[in-house]
């Protein structure tokens, strides 16, 4: 099916940050026209690995050889990898929010006129085209990212790494805010790629769509290769049990408890568009949800679940109407600091803008929003602060060499549980939680599952919104 002879070639690659290995001695190889599964659980060196694949680390800063077609590649940045036909889609999105859908798509890549002036009318309509290929035809690629939600841009980033001619995609967790429907387009895409020759390599911790687009799965587990295998001789289990070394427990630790009064209430919330202040995004929704109780609100990317939530926090950025009450009383929420005085709190969709400070360690964001839990008189009492940092590490098994290392530092899914413990530590009165387990591995979905089961178990109310499934209906 395959050509024997490998497009690249992976060898050894070893890659340590500060002294402690993030990737210890990993060989991979991908034919063109094969789509490579990578899967392993967070913080086992994926996203490190793809980095060191395009060019993010140049070829000093790890040991070890990448062969392009048998010839030594030594990239310096992700220009030297473009060149040779390599393109990552990050697993962050990497989007200017003030540049426009179509600067943002051809970023570095510009089409210029012969004069060296940019040509816009031409890089509009090719971005109207990727977008058009991605059954996206309601956005104005003249304005800014910013007015699009999390799904828009994640699909703006795959019309981005489309525009570029690769000979290898780097797909790293590419579908985490996108619907069923969209997925189903992109992994379409990906088999109309391989067809045409293309490599492609995806992570995902949807094992489902994995099995689904790749043809080879390989696992690696602590920096280290575990195995590679033809995706026809595993199933979802067996990738699970390669991924963890460890049975897994249930994988979902659901607990029956009685649901109490009324916690929160909002009612006839609307919101209008910020761009288009015609068009309603939300229009006149409510809900209540009970101490004790979690609530899915379950809609489509687009649906308007992130701006109704948005909305009652006092965060959302438009003109919004409604009534909020908190455990029977009216309040008045204009700003997310009115939110949190009456109990409430948000675990946003989108992590890096909203949910962690990047520059801060990963004991300064677990403690960040309950630090006045810790005031003395005249100090901070560092000690008890780190012993519920250290607790809260090993509660959801954040993975990170020290509590002092920046946030940003953390994999993708360690972050997640870094503003996730954030939020619990207030123990709010409500907690909204907005995708919570977006790039989450399977055993650590368990874990966040069980946090806000032991939330509920103490009386807080939960909001969750889901894009795909209503998992959970009380
Ligand atoms: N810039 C960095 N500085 C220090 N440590 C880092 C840095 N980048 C990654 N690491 C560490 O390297 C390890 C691998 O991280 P990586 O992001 O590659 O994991 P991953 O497999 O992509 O996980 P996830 O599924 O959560 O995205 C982690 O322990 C992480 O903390
Ligand atoms: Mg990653």
């Amino acid at each position: 099916m395959f050509s024997q002879q490998p497009l690249f070639e992976m060898r050894d690659i070893v890659k340590e940050f500060s002294g402690v290995p993030a990737l210890s001695g990993i060989n991979l190889s991908v034919r063109p026209g094969e789509c490579l599964g990578l899967c392993g659980e967070n913080g086992a060196g994926k996203s490190t690995l793809m980095k060191v694949l395009s060019g993010v680390y140049p070829y000093d800063s790890y040991c070890g050889q990448i062969l392009w077609e048998g010839e030594e590649l030594r990239s310096r940045s992700t220009s030297d990898s473009e060149r040779a036909g390599i393109v990552i889609l990050h697993q962050e999105l990497m989007l200017v929010q003030q540049l426009s859908v179509t600067e943002n798509i051809f970023l570095g890549n510009e089409m210029r006129l012969s004069c060296g002036r940019m040509n816009y009318p031409a890089m509009h309509q090719r971005a109207a085209e990727l977008l058009a290929r991605l059954k996206l035809t309601d956005v104005n690629v003249a304005a800014p990212v910013m007015n699009y939600g999390n799904g828009h841009q994640q699909l703006f980033e795959i019309a981005r790494a489309l525009a570029k001619e690769a000979r290898l995609l780097i797909f790293d967790e590419p579908t985490s805010s996108l619907s069923a429907k969209e997925i189903e387009v992109l992994l379409s895409i990906i088999d109309d790629l391989k067809r045409a020759g293309v490599a492609c390599i995806y992570i995902s911790h949807k094992l489902d769509e994995v099995m689904r687009v790749c043809d080879t799965i390989t696992v690696i587990r602590d920096g280290k290769h575990i195995a590679t295998h033809p995706v026809a001789t595993l199933d979802e289990n067996g990738i699970i049990g390669l991924m963890v070394g460890r049975a897994l427990e249930a994988r979902f630790p659901r607990t029956e408890r009685q649901v109490g009064a009324v916690v929160l209430e909002a009612r006839d919330v609307s919101c209008w568009d910020v761009t288009n202040p015609q068009r309603k995004r939300v229009d006149n929704a409510s809900l209540q949800v009970r101490a004790g109780e979690i609530l899915g609100i379950a809609g489509l990317v687009g649906a308007g679940r992130t701006e109704f939530m948005s909305a009652i926090y006092g965060a959302y950025a438009g003109r919004s109407v409604g009534e909020v009450w908190v455990a029977g009383q009216v309040v008045h929420i204009a700003f997310p600091a009115d939110a949190i005085a009456h109990g409430l709190c948000l675990v946003p969709e989108d992590r890096k803008r909203h949910g962690i400070v990047p520059q801060m360690s990963v004991a300064e964001n677990i403690t960040l929003a309950s630090l006045s839990d810790y005031a003395r008189i005249v100090r901070v009492d560092s000690d008890s602060e780190l012993a519920t940092v250290e607790r809260e590490i090993a509660r959801l098994r954040i993975k990170t060499a020290s509590p002092g290392l920046p946030v940003a530092s953390l994999s993708g899914g360690n972050q997640q549980k870094v503003v996730l413990s954030k939020m619990a530590l207030k123990t709010p009165k409500v907690l909204i939680l907005d995708e919570p387990t977006r790039g989450v591995d399977i055993g650590a979905k368990y874990d966040i599952y069980k946090m806000i089961f032991d939330l509920a178990d103490r009386g807080v109310a939960s909001s969750w919104c889901l894009q795909n499934c209503l998992r959970f209906s009380v």
